[in-house]
């Protein structure tokens, strides 16, 4: 019995001692690393966590190479933590909630995936979320941001005007979604290769972009040199352009790129310069840990800094903002120098994440137009995560919406029936029409949905797309869309044309698409 008394007490002691402990004790400042695996290489994301701890309440920050958020609603009940982390970059957006232990040293915390509303697809397609675990670095109590990074002041706002380089949306192939951090100058030459072989290259995809991880280090006088991947990026500049096409490179206005290779950050200009002389002809500029020296007011400008260096070298280089739809960008994307803008978080191979970048763009269609274009991301097809119906769905889809194509497999291991999706010309056309008009959404009956583009000369891209689990019949009246009865009408995919005086009927398959030409 005493024995029995001593092991009660000692337990209650512990756990009144923990209780109490536990608010105090997360006070101050956390620092943990997260890997994930991106491809072939893995990719280490370190960040840092502080804690201010009032009550049983408690506010704070985080900073990592990749972004700055605000803690909120903090909540502490016995050993176990409950917060959001939002986004200043994303004012509408429900904060990222968290659920956390402490346990000794070490506070271990679990990201809440988001309810899936019945019905949909699951989540964002990448597992479950892993738990992130964080030691102490500092007994600190006092609440105190980091100090925001230095940066010399940045150009005053002006409107740049239009340089020309993408009356159509650019299309070309990039390293990232198949190739991620393993990209090499080899991937990069026999992509090139292919692009001609395939026949990619005669059906318009001509930019060969490396995506991030060609980073090294910056020389004595600040020059950015490529890693050892890319032993000379001159040399292969000339080897892409002597095949007729044209080489495309990544970097970030942040210190950071988002895989943690050397940013843009106060060498914008010398970088510039440095793309040039290399022949650059495309830069993809991703914010990344741009948050952690600029506010959410000063991003156009960050933005304009680079397009203004890249004019300065008189090399024409198409710019493409990628910072993920924030902000507004269709509103200032085009002033900036933008010639394509990224509006969506990333795509992955999957039809969930394929449809939600793709039809969520209803409504962007004011914002784009010759030279300036929303990007819904770069292409998945032919990864193998989806089925060639729904491959078929995602080109007509971003061909309806007037997006840059950048096909993102791997050319080496391309199929016929993956090649005939990628380059099939009827529907490039309707995604390079001349009007530069992007298409939107004309009726939603269920996972039944009609859209429409308007193309040069009078012509209609129409799209019956089917987002649900099984074949449907979907009927098209010409009146309905504007159309005078009796048009001519093409089948994008069957090739061929057909006759349908007053209106159109056709199953679709699940996932699919019946994609139409109609004038
Ligand atoms: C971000 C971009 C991706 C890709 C990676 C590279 O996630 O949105 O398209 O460029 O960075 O690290």
């Amino acid at each position: 019995m005493e024995k029995f008394l001593r092991i009660a007490g000692a337990i209650l002691l512990l756990l009144a001692v923990t209780a109490w402990q536990t608010p105090s004790s997360l006070a101050g400042t956390w620092q943990g690393e997260q890997t994930f695996n991106r491809g072939t290489q893995p990719t280490t994301l370190a960040s840092t966590w502080v804690f201010a701890v009032n009550g049983d309440h408690f506010t704070g920050l985080t900073v990592s190479t990749r972004d700055r958020r605000e803690i909120t609603g903090g909540s502490v009940d016995g050993n176990q933590i409950r917060f959001g982390a939002r986004n200043p970059f994303v004012p509408a957006s429900t904060p990222q909630l968290y659920t956390g232990t402490l346990d000794g040293g070490a506070l271990t915390l679990t990201p809440v995936r988001p309810p899936t509303p019945p019905g949909a697809a699951r989540g964002r397609g990448r597992g479950p979320f892993p738990p992130l675990v964080l030691h102490k670095v500092s007994e600190d109590t006092v609440y105190h941001l980091p100090p925001a990074l230095a940066h010399p002041p940045l150009p005053p706002l002006r409107p740049l005007s239009p340089n020309g380089l993408a009356l159509t949306p650019p299309m070309g192939w990039n390293s990232w979604n198949k190739f991620h951090g393993s990209v090499n100058d080899r991937d990069v030459r026999s992509t090139a290769d292919l692009m001609v072989s395939t026949g990619m290259r005669d059906a318009g995809y001509v930019y060969v972009n490396i995506d991030d991880t060609w980073e090294g280090t910056r020389d004595a006088q600040g020059n950015i040199q490529p890693n050892s991947k890319f032993p000379d990026m001159k040399a292969l500049a000339d080897y892409v352009h002597s095949k007729d096409l044209k080489l495309g490179i990544y970097s970030s206005p942040g210190p950071r790129t988002c895989a943690g290779y050397e940013g843009s950050y106060l060498h914008e200009e010398q970088d510039a310069r440095t793309y040039a002389a290399w022949g650059i002809d495309y830069l993809k500029y991703d914010w990344c840990s741009a948050s952690l020296v600029y506010g959410p007011g000063e991003m156009a400008q960050a933005y304009e800094k680079m397009a203004l260096a890249l004019r300065a070298t008189g090399r024409p280089i198409v710019f493409s903002l990628c910072q993920y739809g924030w902000l507004d960008v269709g509103s200032w994307g085009a002033e900036v120098g933008g010639n394509l803008w990224r509006t969506t978080g990333d795509i992955s191979d999957r039809y969930a994440s394929m449809a939600a970048n793709g039809f969520s763009q209803n409504g962007r269609e004011s914002a784009a137009g010759p030279d300036h274009w929303n990007d819904p991301d770069m292409l998945e097809i032919g990864n193998g995560g989806m089925t060639d119906t729904e491959y078929q769905t995602h080109l007509s889809l971003w061909a309806i919406l007037a997006a840059p194509l950048l096909a993102g497999n791997d050319l080496s291991a391309m199929t016929p029936d993956i090649r005939d999706i990628l380059t099939n010309r009827e529907v490039i056309a309707v995604d390079q029409d001349k009007l530069g008009r992007q298409g939107f959404r004309v009726s939603k009956d269920g996972d039944l949905e009609i859209w429409k583009r308007p193309l040069a000369g009078g012509a209609v891209a129409v799209g019956l797309f089917n987002r649900g689990p099984a074949a449907a019949s979907m009927s098209v009246r010409w009146s309905d869309l504007g159309i005078k009865n009796n048009p001519k009408i093409r089948d994008l995919w069957a090739h061929r044309n057909l006759q349908a005086p007053g209106s159109y009927s056709a199953q679709v398959s699940s996932h699919g698409v019946v994609l139409l030409r109609v004038k």
